[in-house]
């Protein structure tokens, strides 16, 4: 029997939730917590474990038909790939931040400016629509520690309670999008396959409403 191949987040922030809509859904997955493919057992889905940054090509490649991913790492690097459904959870901010003792008015303050992040084409795509030439420098995570060790004059990263900027006493200046998670799928999906995708969508517009 045909299945529908989905990836979600190996281990994050996401991973909790995008296994709880499935299951609020009705599909129950057998949590060999080490694994990093699964079958649902009363269900036509596998999942695969994935690495966030790594969906937007497994996608692209239609090595997996759907996947729950934060719109922020679409943004970053699945332009290309559509969106089907708003998911409503994960929410949080990717925006640019600096030490809280610096002045900042605008982004114009980080003309020529060093700003670490782990999101290089968000970042130059706001900096590019503002007029703005920063030097980045591409760190993939505890981007909000570079200003302290004097790495960088600003970040941009993702800020969720904002407890991270806190605690590294950076202040949020800019945000430069709103993310939440989503259901995306393959360019190359097949047709039955998109017949089981009709199916997951169905049920989770009702776990959705039902949730609010
Ligand atoms: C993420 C993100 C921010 C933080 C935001 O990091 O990179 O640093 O969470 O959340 P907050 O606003 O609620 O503090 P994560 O803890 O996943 O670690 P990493 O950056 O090392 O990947
Ligand atoms: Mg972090």
């Amino acid at each position: 029997m045909t299945k529908i191949r989905i990836a979600v987040q190996k281990s994050g922030r996401l991973n909790e939730d995008s296994l709880a809509i499935l299951k609020d859904c009705g599909i129950s997955i057998d949590n060999g917590k080490d694994q990093l493919k699964a079958t649902a057992r009363n269900f036509p889905l596998e999942v695969f474990y994935l690495r966030n940054g790594d969906i937007p090509q497994y996608l692209r490649d239609g090595v997996v038909d759907i996947a729950i991913i934060g719109e922020n790492v679409l943004v970053e690097k699945g332009q290309d790939i559509s969106v089907v459904e708003k998911l409503n959870f994960s929410k949080c901010r990717v925006s640019l931040a600096v030490p809280k003792g610096v002045k900042y008015n605008s982004v114009k303050d980080l003309e020529g400016k060093k700003i670490a992040t782990s999101y290089p084409n968000t970042v130059n795509g706001y900096l590019k629509s503002k007029g703005v030439t920063a030097d980045l420098h591409i760190i993939n995570g505890s981007v909000e520690i570079a200003p302290n060790i004097g790495l960088a004059d600003g970040i941009c990263d993702i800020v969720s309670s904002g407890s991270t900027l806190f605690k590294n006493n950076l202040k949020e200046v800019d945000v430069i999008l709103t993310s939440e998670a989503v259901l995306a799928v393959s360019p190359t999906i097949s047709e039955e396959r998109m017949e089981i995708l009709k199916k997951i969508q169905f049920r989770i517009k009702s776990v959705l409403q039902a949730r609010q």
